[in-house]
């Protein structure tokens, strides 16, 4: 069987959609799933055109093929759904879907500047989005669907709808989500979950102000309260409002760049160490960006991020060349062994996150080893005197500041190799 399908990209500095290629995908006689995407001459003729991503896609005549990920080349991989959109398409249509219905079913607020469609003539992007009012019903519509309660307000289909339709459904990750505009600009609002355990959003929001303190560029976010129950609103990095619609910023994520997959069977793969390879290679600005990339490296290890898989770095362009993005989605994990390890190989030593493993590999990041640990302590000390602070500031109770402390600047972080 094959399918088929038009990519679209609103190219720099625009807002509208034009047709770059077409995205095939077909099932071998041995039943492997391969896909080929191929530019339009038409879009490589403009002057103006740009490649989908730096490394799988490059603008070039010919087909690629792709035998990863299902046959989803990276870039096309990135602007589908993850979980959470699945759920709720699943809930919509009533059943799973291919691979490729999710590609096709998802609505247009996906990341990065791409859309997918049947038609060889772009739509229209979608331009109109829920208002921040409209997020008492998203929540409700989202505990619903967690919780398989389809009687709260109104069937579980018209639920699913409420979010498919209103958003938030082709962003990535688990948890749910929805995307909203306000003051000109578009949010991802992450709602809480009944069985977060502890205050999800208030803490994220911390986190990221944490990270700023830190030196780090993270997204920007602010806090609001729905019902009753709070929920976090990060501003989209790769949506930008001009005067006739939204700029979208091509935005690839670290799977991709690191030629990898989600599936944790591929983690020999996912290294820090490599991803400065690749960032090294197809950064606009190199060492600035590998710089960024080591301090966050540290961070996550400093706040015990041992969820920072690749999906959770990206690089975006937001006019013709690629940069690091924002930090993103930053969580605590407050285990009990003082041994951690990141998702990441962040050392010459693996996933271990100590102060000898983070910065035994700082050649890769362009840095000499006096200047990784001078990173290393300064990020450290930030996070040791401001962790309680940053989290207090957001209203993080002090009951869930004692449960969270243990993830923060562990003993097992400082272990420099000098001892035994
Ligand atoms: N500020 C942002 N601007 C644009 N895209 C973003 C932003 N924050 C996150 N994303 C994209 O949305 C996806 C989901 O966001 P995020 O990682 O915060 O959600 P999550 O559900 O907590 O993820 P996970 O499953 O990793 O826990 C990311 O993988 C990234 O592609
Ligand atoms: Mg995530």
């Amino acid at each position: 069987m094959t399918s088929e399908c038009y990519v679209y990209i609103v190219l720099p500095g625009e807002t509208e959609f034009v047709t770059a290629g077409r995205f095939r995908l077909r099932e071998t006689t041995e039943g492997a799933e391969v896909g080929d995407f191929i530019y339009g001459r038409t879009y490589r003729e403009r002057p103006n055109a740009v490649e989908l991503d730096p490394v799988e896609l490059r603008l070039q005549p010919g087909r690629y093929e792709t035998a990863k990920m299902g046959g989803f080349f990276g870039a096309i991989r990135d602007a589908m759904p993850d979980a959470w959109g699945r759920k709720v398409i699943d809930r919509h249509v009533g059943g799973q879907m291919s691979q490729f219905g999710y590609l096709l079913r998802a609505p247009d607020d996906r990341a990065g500047a791409l859309g997918f469609g049947l038609n060889t003539a772009p739509p229209f992007p979608e331009n109109r989005f829920n208002r921040t009012l409209d997020l008492e019903r998203l929540q409700q519509a989202a505990d619903a669907l967690i919780e398989g309660k389809p009687d709260l307000a109104g069937s579980a289909a018209e639920q699913a709808e409420d979010l498919l339709v209103l958003g938030g459904t082709s962003m990535g990750g688990a948890r749910p989500k929805a995307v909203v505009e306000d003051n000109d600009a578009l949010w991802i609002a992450k709602f809480a979950r009944t069985d977060d355990g502890y205050n999800q959003p208030r803490t994220e929001h911390a986190l990221l102000q944490l990270a700023r303190h830190c030196g780090i560029d993270a997204a920007d976010s602010r806090l609001t309260t729905v019902a009753a129950r709070d929920v976090l609103l990060v501003r989209r990095f790769d949506r930008d409002q001009a005067d006739e619609g939204y700029r979208r910023h091509r935005m690839v994520s670290a799977v991709t760049l690191l030629r990898t997959d989600d599936d944790p069977t591929t983690r020999r793969d996912w290294s820090y160490l490599l991803l400065a390879d690749e960032v090294r290679r197809v950064s606009d600005a190199p060492q600035e960006d590998l710089r960024e990339l080591y301090r966050r490296m540290v961070f996550n290890a400093a706040i015990s991020n041992l969820d920072d898989h690749p999906r959770n770095h990206a690089i975006l362009a937001r006019g013709n060349g690629w940069r690091l993005s924002p930090a993103y989605d930053l969580t605590p994990f407050p285990v009990i062994s003082q041994e951690r390890a990141l998702a990441l190989d962040c050392g010459l030593y693996g996933r271990g996150a100590y102060k000898a493993n983070l910065v035994s590999g700082h050649g890769r990041f362009m840095i000499d080893l006096e200047e990784a640990i001078e990173i290393f302590d300064n990020v450290v000390e930030t996070v040791r005197n401001e962790w309680e602070p940053a989290l207090r500031r957001a209203g993080v109770s002090q009951a869930e500041c004692t449960q969270l402390g243990r993830a923060f600047v562990f003993e097992g972080l400082l272990y420099d190799g000098s001892r035994p």
